[in-house]
């Protein structure tokens, strides 16, 4: 079987490191907020082309933490793309504010920009954008509009460590980026761990208070802060790893030509190659109009498949107040998308083996 992911594998290059690391923390006997933390959020800053790192607990809570420090009225609107994980939309709804749904553009299947502007309301106060799958949005189009109606750009960038828009990493940030280290993610903790990555000085300053409890000195409370702090011992573990993530993209990125340019199966849907070099390559997502048949092949094959994602979130039990909206290409890509394994640990032998299996499709 081609599993379609194996942490333990993906982690066992760096293992010996990790543990050291590990191992580090436990005998410093300091726990949070430290030396870890603080190399961490210095080294990614500059990894990322911009001015400061926070870093906090999770993914949710790094875009909760943006829109907190925003302090936008109760009630405003943030524009959110339709077809996105869950915690996008969760952390505006959080928040007391109200996510606009925008379709995506059925090629990319990111939000679409030129669907933006006939959402923006005198309530709207941001757009939030998502790199999912590891492709930059086109935030040069995002840009422009959020200029002409003075609008907040922020990014849900969980998916896309290391992935630029126009060459340039710093340019996927918007005015700020809520990065996830999910033990899944390009750059994954052993466990959760998340960041905001921004050049905004004052907006930087502000989550570092409020990811404590809103405190910069012990037993201080100048806000009411929430606890989402990154503990020494993940922060020491990206430490280890984040001088990887470039080599570990590039193989990504390989794995992701040998799919381009290898799978010819007509039926099939393949992502856009136009960002090859600046998409992070996350997720590989194909789609296919008999996606239960496909992924039923590929299975009999000894190919494991994911789904990302099977049910959009206005379809979801959580959000039953949303099930009368009507966004029909959201919806139909979430029946059509399946995940090809694609992992700094997949062989040549192994992608070739599945674009093999793929092409024989009937
Ligand atoms: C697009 C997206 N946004 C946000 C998150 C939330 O990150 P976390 O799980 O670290 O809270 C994730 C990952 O799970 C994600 O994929």
């Amino acid at each position: 079987m081609i599993p379609f992911l194996d942490l333990k594998q993906i982690n066992a290059p760096h293992q010996q490191a990790l543990e050291e690391a590990v191992q580090r923390v436990v005998r410093s006997g300091w726990y949070i907020l430290g030396h870890e933390l603080s190399a961490f959020e210095d080294n990614f800053a500059k990894y990322c082309g911009a001015s400061h790192c926070v870093g906090v607990a999770n993914g949710l809570e790094a875009l909760q933490l943006i829109l907190q420090a925003y302090d936008f009225p109760r009630g405003s609107e943030v524009i959110v793309p339709a077809n996105t994980y869950i915690a996008s939309v969760l952390s505006v709804n959080f928040l007391d504010l109200v996510p606009v749904w925008v379709e995506p553009d059925p090629t990319t299947l990111l939000i679409d920009p030129t669907q933006v502007e006939e959402k923006i309301t005198n309530k709207t106060k941001a757009i939030l954008a998502v790199h999912l799958y590891g492709r930059s949005c086109d935030m040069s189009a995002l840009r422009t509009i959020t200029q002409r109606h003075d609008l907040k750009l922020m990014t849900d960038a969980a998916q896309a460590h290391g992935a630029r828009h126009q060459g340039q990493r710093d340019k996927m940030l918007g005015d700020a980026a809520a990065f996830s280290f999910y033990p899944t993610k390009n750059l994954g903790a052993l466990g959760d761990a998340g960041a905001v990555v921004t050049s905004d000085a004052t907006l930087a300053e502000k989550i570092r208070y409020l990811r404590n409890y809103g405190s910069l000195q012990k037993y201080v409370n100048d806000y009411q802060g929430i606890n989402s702090r990154l503990d020494e011992i993940q922060a020491a573990v990206l430490n280890v790893k984040l001088p990887y993530l470039d080599a570990e993209n590039e193989r990504r990125r390989q794995l992701a030509r040998l799919y381009l340019n290898g799978i010819t199966l007509p039926s099939l849907v393949l992502p856009p190659a136009d960002q090859i070099e600046d998409d992070a390559w996350h997720l590989f997502v194909v789609r296919h109009p008999h996606r239960e048949a496909f992924v039923a092949y590929l299975s009999e094959k000894g190919i494991q498949t994911n789904v990302h994602y099977p049910l959009p979130i206005h379809k979801q039990k959580a959000y039953q107040r949303y099930h009368d909206v009507s966004l029909p290409v959201t919806e139909q890509i979430h029946r059509e998308v399946i995940s090809l394994p694609l992992n700094t640990v997949l062989t040549d032998e192994q992608s070739a083996y599945i674009i093999e299996s793929i092409n024989q499709f009937a």
